[in-house]
């Protein structure tokens, strides 16, 4: 009897405290993509935000948490409503699934490590961090983008025909996208002017003076970006092993939400977005590798 007395005390509490919160939620809501998140799912995530993600990305979402100093990138703002590493064309909203996959994988390279979390707990955590913009996410009018469905993809290359695909991504990226106007290039003068010439016609005299250097620049979010040198800094959302080509492939018709890395969808063939991902790849392959010194030291 007794212990049923103290167990309904302790539950009357436990109700009481919870009732107190100022920010529980008593209604659902409806977020982007008409979809309906109950009030439990919300209080659900909240509590889990509290207890896992709040010390890097603060109380009010803000990215400011007792842990985020001296974090470089910084933890997310979430009140800014823009996420990087979506499936939709830069700018639009992303599906939740994009978001799950970097819970589970984390963002190389960042102090967004991989979470154990299951798949409910995802969502909860993730429809309340919505609610920290809510003229982003909530309202039945909002609209997510068109998804870049992996299932839909079809690798014109194959690992069959690599060395085709890095031979061609070279050209891409250093002569028809110019990537190196933001990232760094990765051939000698001789080599760009012959590319070059073959693919336009025109030569080249001499090189820029920061065609080897990384072009810090301003974004979305409220700090400066960097766009990485793949023979040196972790590509926060490709993961290593048999999907690396293909989550390469993504974030490239992608681009990364909020910064200047355009989503090529549209602006490049396909099969030339592909030779892209296999060329990027490719370098990613002298990271951490005792030839990387012989092969930047070409560039000088
Ligand atoms: C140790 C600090 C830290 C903790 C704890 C942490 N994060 Fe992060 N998180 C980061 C950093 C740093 C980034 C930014 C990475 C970047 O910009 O590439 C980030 C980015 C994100 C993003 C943005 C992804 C995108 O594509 O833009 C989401 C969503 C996110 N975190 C959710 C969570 C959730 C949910 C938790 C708790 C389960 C959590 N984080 C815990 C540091 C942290
Ligand atoms: C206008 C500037 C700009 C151009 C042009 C550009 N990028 Fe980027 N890129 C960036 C920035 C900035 C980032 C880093 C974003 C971040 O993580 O904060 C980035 C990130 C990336 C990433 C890493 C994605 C990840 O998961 O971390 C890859 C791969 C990439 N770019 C490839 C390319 C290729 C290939 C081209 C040319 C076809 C290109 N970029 C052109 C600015 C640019």
């Amino acid at each position: 009897m007794m212990k049923l007395f103290v167990l309904s005390l302790t539950a009357l509490t436990l109700l009481l405290f919870v009732g107190c919160e100022p920010n529980e939620f008593k209604e659902g809501v409806v977020m982007a993509g008409g979809q309906y998140v109950p009030a439990a799912t919300l209080n659900k995530g909240k509590q889990i935000y509290s207890e896992y993600c709040m010390a890097c990305h603060g109380v009010n979402g803000d990215g400011n948490g007792v842990a985020s100093k001296g974090l470089q990138p910084p933890p997310r703002n979430f009140k800014l409503g823009i996420i990087k590493f979506g499936n939709v064309v830069s700018g639009e909203l992303t599906h939740d699934d994009a978001v799950y996959k970097s819970f589970k994988h984390g963002l190389n390279g960042s102090a967004m490590l991989p979470w154990d979390l299951k798949q409910g707990q995802m969502v909860a955590v993730w429809q309340y961090i919505k609610t920290f913009a809510p003229d982003t996410w909530i309202g039945k009018d909002k609209k997510l983008g068109e998804k870049l469905d992996r299932q839909t993809f079809k690798d014109p290359f194959t690992m069959a025909r690599k060395e085709q695909a890095i031979e061609l991504g070279k050209k891409v990226y250093h002569v028809e996208a110019n990537c190196q106007s933001c990232h760094r290039g990765y051939v000698t003068l001789a080599e760009y002017d012959a590319m070059s010439k073959e693919l336009t016609g025109d030569g080249i005299d001499e090189l820029d003076e920061d065609f080897y250097q990384l072009k810090i620049q301003g974004s979305d979010h409220d700090y400066q970006v960097i766009p990485p040198d793949y023979t040196w800094h972790e590509l926060r959302s490709v993961r290593t092993g048999d999907k690396e080509i293909e989550d390469i492939y993504l974030r490239l018709l992608a681009g990364v939400g909020g910064t200047g890395m355009p989503a090529w969808k549209d602006t490049l063939e396909d099969h030339k977005i592909w030779a892209l991902a296999y060329y990027v790849n490719h370098l990613r392959s002298f990271k951490d590798s005792p030839k990387r010194k012989n092969f930047v030291s070409r560039f000088k």
